[in-house]
């Protein structure tokens, strides 16, 4: 039970005969911000009033009486110039929480009308290393993933890989010219991204060396036979190095099609759009002249050469022949939103996405290092994902050890555990922030023990469970008995009856996350979560209650929390351990 759900359908109910549309009222039933005017507060009186053109605490009132409170709240209250206060009976909380033993959902809903959801995500560079950047785009769209699946959505997540792109003109051109080929057999990418950044640097120097990649560059497009087998021979490297570093975070896609995939549509696209009046040429190059735009969208060069715009044409018109999304999500970084807004223009234009299709750049900032910059290595480098993977688990390896005095842990259970916390610190580091803005990454900060940090929720986690552990209570036992109706739950302490309504709101929480794609709301829940649960823990002591019944209520909220942690977390794709 969603208590927030609940009240919106007894308030749909009630408006039925005073608001020609109630749906439009019920967001403005909210959480109270102020716990002693109870639990929610209903907002709807004053705009209704206005529309009426009534006196709102007069429709506050007509809204009471026509609601069905006194089943599941204490009695409304009017308060101000219209506000309606809403606590929850005691007993409704209690059995919400009793309710989530009987499904292992922990009382989130499925969704009533399942969409198809094409999530376009991670999408690296080939033969270029994966760096700091990456990481966003992949937590991001993994949460985002793992949410919609969760609900009940239909899924379908694509890396859209960079295989096509300049880097490789600048790899052939090295290969060509710097190729250390003992180096290559030893370790394939790093030679790979050694060439890729020594002529980078060239290229960058020297327009004559560029002239080279881009010819090297439209050799590949153009099917030249030395560089596509060259091509074929390298990419399976690049392949490899992404997908390890996928198999270190635990992350799985459906498609890694890769931008090449969609090399033979091109020509036949953009003829077709020449054809059909839909792109001009101007200037020996060919556009899409977008309404009420100034800047057209170039699809093919004068050269010939197509662009990554023309590769997204191509790939919506793939995407919407084979998996007829409902919507498509693209996260990627915020520089890109000019090119996302032409091509949503473009795609509606062209009829290759209709209006009921939502597209959607997913659009994140930069992390930045200490100095407010983007985050660079001391010689100036962008920092590469793996080592920074590295390094997570190394610290968080150093933090198990200095916690683990008494050696609870064998040294298996350290690697395992400095890997889960390592990670999983990276990773709630980034899906905490609030994804339009850029962040500065610390590893300090991500790996403490106090504050929003994955790092503190798991340690609650495991904390809630050597509770168990200690009083030699089997959690599914309990759980079993719960669901039968064995086990009561009564909430008697403020605190306890605080942490019931704090579980569940678990569901919004979750939902709250899929209405603009903002994994950082459930973060915030979980905090809130892990905050209120500390206060119960101050106050009501579990294991040395007073009574019997007492304890096993309390056992049952210690169990909630833990499993609600649990599944949280591990829809931002981040584990938990037992023991820490
Ligand atoms: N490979 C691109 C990059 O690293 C991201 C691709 C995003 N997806 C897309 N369909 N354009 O910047």
């Amino acid at each position: 039970m969603s208590p927030l759900e609940l009240l919106k359908s007894r308030f749909a109910e009630a408006l039925a005969g005073l608001a020609d549309n109630p749906a439009e009222y019920l967001d403005l039933i909210r959480v109270s911000q102020n716990p002693k005017f109870g639990d929610y507060q209903a907002n709807i009186a004053m705009p209704l009033a206005k529309k009426l053109g009534q006196n709102p605490r007069q429709v506050a009132q007509a809204m009471i009486d026509k609601l069905r409170w006194d089943d599941i709240l204490e009695k409304p209250e009017i308060a101000g110039p219209g506000f309606i206060n809403l606590r929850f009976k005691t007993e409704t909380l209690e059995k919400g929480v009793l309710q989530t033993f009987r499904d292992d959902r922990l009382g989130v809903s499925k969704i009533g009308n399942p969409r198809t959801y094409v999530l376009d995500y991670s999408a690296p560079n080939a033969a270029k290393p994966m760096h700091v950047g990456h990481i966003r785009s992949t937590c991001i769209g993994n949460a985002l993933n793992k949410i919609l699946r969760f609900v009940g959505h239909h899924v379908i997540s694509d890396s859209h890989l960079g295989d096509w792109g300049t880097q490789f003109g600048m790899i052939f051109y090295g290969w060509r010219h710097f190729l250390d080929r003992e180096a290559y057999e030893k370790n394939p990418v790093e030679e790979l991204a050694r060439l890729y950044r020594l002529v980078r640097q060239k290229a960058d120097a020297d327009p004559a060396v560029m002239a080279e990649v881009l010819n090297e560059t439209s050799k590949l497009h153009h099917g030249d036979a030395e560089n596509l087998e060259l091509w074929r021979s390298v990419l399976p490297h690049c392949r490899d190095e992404i997908n390890r570093v996928y198999q270190r975070l635990n992350i799985e896609f459906d498609y890694m099609l890769g931008e090449s995939f969609y090399n033979d549509r091109l020509g036949p696209l953009t003829e077709k759009l020449r054809a059909a009046g839909q792109a001009r040429e101007s200037q020996g190059a060919l556009c899409i002249f977008l309404e009420g735009e100034e800047v057209p969208m170039l699809i093919r060069k004068k050269d010939g050469a197509f662009l990554y715009a023309t590769t997204d044409l191509a790939t919506l018109e793939y995407r919407r022949e084979e998996f007829h999304p409902d919507a498509i999500l693209y996260v990627v970084d915020f520089r890109q939103s000019l090119h996302f807004q032409q091509l949503f223009k473009a795609a509606r234009q062209l009829g290759l996405a209709d209006e009921k299709t939502e597209l959607v750049h997913v659009k994140f900032g930069t992390v930045l290092g200490d100095d407010g910059k983007a985050f660079k290595t001391r010689s100036g480098e962008t920092v590469g994902l793996e080592s920074l993977l590295d390094e997570a688990e190394r610290r968080a390896l150093a933090v198990i050890i200095a916690n683990d005095k008494e050696g609870a842990l064998s040294e298996s259970e350290r690697l395992e555990n400095a890997r889960v916390i390592g990670i999983g610190a990276l990773l709630y580091a980034d899906l905490s922030q609030n994804r339009d803005s850029d962040y500065v990454f610390s590893f300090d900060k991500m790996l403490a023990m106090n504050g929003n940090t994955a790092t503190y929720m798991q340690y609650a986690f495991a904390r809630i469970r050597s509770i168990f552990t200690k009083g030699n209570v089997d959690p599914q036992e309990l759980r079993r008995r719960a669901a039968d109706g064995s086990a009561p739950l009564l909430l008697r302490e403020p605190a306890e009856r605080a942490l019931a309504l704090e579980l569940l709101k678990f569901s919004d929480a979750v939902y709250s996350v899929l209405k603009d794609y903002r994994p950082n709301m459930l973060t915030s829940y979980l905090f809130d979560l892990a905050g209120c649960y500390s206060a119960f823990f101050e106050k009501c002591p579990v294991l040395k209650a007073e009574t019997d019944e007492i304890k096993t209520g309390r056992l049952l909220l210690c169990d909630r929390t833990a499993e609600t942690i649990r599944l949280g977390l591990s829809l931002l794709g981040i584990g938990t351990v037992e023991k820490m």
